[in-house]
């Protein structure tokens, strides 16, 4: 099997590169990424030498480089995407154009070179925000996308959907909530709070730290992806959760206590323009049809994730400082 990735050089895109070499040793992965701020080739240091493993940089709405790697490929598992909400709050252009406009160009190549297979990683954040006792999403629930992030990745699920339906692409959509474990760029409020609080500092709490999240290991994401290409059913939808919905508050705690810091270390700011109070999965049908559940509990996952970023420190130090960026700029000679 020939896997294209998209994104791998990312967050989750470098593990599920890293879960597909280790799994699956028939199998070659080709993964195309542009290097944006968020992709860092030190993301997969330990699989650069293997022969199977190609690195291609690369922008997902270049049609011409998208159809030499599509062409020669027999699926494609599409990570890339702008992903943090903030950064959409302050400038949503990006977003639209990998997030929408990239999509385009992969799908449009997936049908040009004979309907390649199709795996679209999406979040649950296009189901907008729910309230303290509402139910969990399931793949029935409407969309109402809240942020010009979640806008661009529900318009992105929908051109996939829409290729199924008019040019029988065969495709497969997961929307999953939010990941943690190595490697997660220290943006995001986990490896945030692990990095300023091994550098003594501060973990900034938005408004009152009262919305709630549900947490999934990478890992688990990770197998469940696998699942949905492997057996999953053609045209449909997969929601991908982890049983462990906790507010913003709670979950810092839990970090506090591992690390032996007090709540001095927390600090109320500014709240999130438009901040989803909630969300929450039930991930029922990805369990009965494909026997996948969220193996990893949240409070072993982070000591886990405490232990990786106390161990891996020159990782995140290279991106704080912006240090990862200049070995970029020589390599490339661009910078994004
Ligand atoms: P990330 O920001 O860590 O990585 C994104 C990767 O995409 C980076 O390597 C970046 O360089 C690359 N990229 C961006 N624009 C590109 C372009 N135009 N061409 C080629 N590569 C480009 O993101 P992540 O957190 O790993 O998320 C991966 C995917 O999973 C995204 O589609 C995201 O919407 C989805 N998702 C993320 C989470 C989460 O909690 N992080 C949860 C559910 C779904
Ligand atoms: O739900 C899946 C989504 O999870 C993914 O689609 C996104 O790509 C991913 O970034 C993530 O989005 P969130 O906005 O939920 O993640 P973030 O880590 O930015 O924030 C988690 C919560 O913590 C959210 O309620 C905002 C809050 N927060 C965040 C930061 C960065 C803080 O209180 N302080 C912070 O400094």
């Amino acid at each position: 099997m020939k896997y294209l990735i998209t994104g791998g050089a990312g967050f989750i895109g470098s593990n599920f590169v890293r879960h597909i070499l280790k799994n699956h040793k028939d199998a070659t992965v080709t993964n195309i990424d542009a290097l944006t701020y968020a992709g860092n080739l030190g993301n997969l240091k330990d699989v650069e030498e293997d022969d199977r493993y190609t690195f291609i940089h690369g922008d997902i709405c270049n049609q011409d480089m998208v159809d030499e790697l599509v062409k020669k490929t027999d699926i494609i598992v599409h990570f890339a995407a702008e992903s943090h909400v903030d950064r959409s709050v302050r400038d949503a252009t990006a977003f639209v154009k990998t997030n929408v406009a990239g999509t385009l160009t992969l799908l449009d190549s997936a049908k040009k070179h004979g309907n390649k297979r199709f795996h679209h990683v999406s979040t649950d954040e296009v189901f907008g925000a729910l309230k303290k006792d509402d139910s969990a999403f399931t793949e029935e629930t409407p969309y109402d996308p809240r942020s010009p992030y979640s806008a661009s990745k529900a318009a992105s699920d929908h051109l996939v959907r829409a290729y199924f339906h008019t040019h029988n692409l065969p495709m497969t959509i997961s929307n999953c909530s939010n990941n943690y474990g190595p490697f997660h760029f220290p943006e995001k409020l986990i490896p945030l709070a692990i990095t300023n609080l091994l550098e003594g500092k501060k973990v900034p709490i938005y408004g009152k730290g009262d919305q709630v999240r549900d947490w999934l290991h990478v890992n688990d994401h990770c197998l469940a992806i696998d699942k949905i290409i492997t057996n999953g059913t053609i045209g449909k939808t997969y929601l991908i959760g982890g049983d462990a919905q906790t507010t913003n508050n709670k979950l810092v705690r839990m970090i506090l206590e591992i690390m032996n810091k007090d709540e001095s270390f927390l600090e109320t700011v500014q709240d999130r323009p438009g901040h989803d109070f909630r969300y929450a999965i039930n991930h029922d049908k990805i369990t009965k049809e494909l026997g996948w559940v969220p193996e990893t509990s949240l409070d072993k996952g982070l000591q886990d994730t405490v232990q990786w970023y106390s161990q891996n420190k020159q990782w995140w130090q290279e991106i704080k400082s912006g240090q990862y960026r200049k070995y970029y700029e020589q390599q490339y000679g661009e910078k994004k």
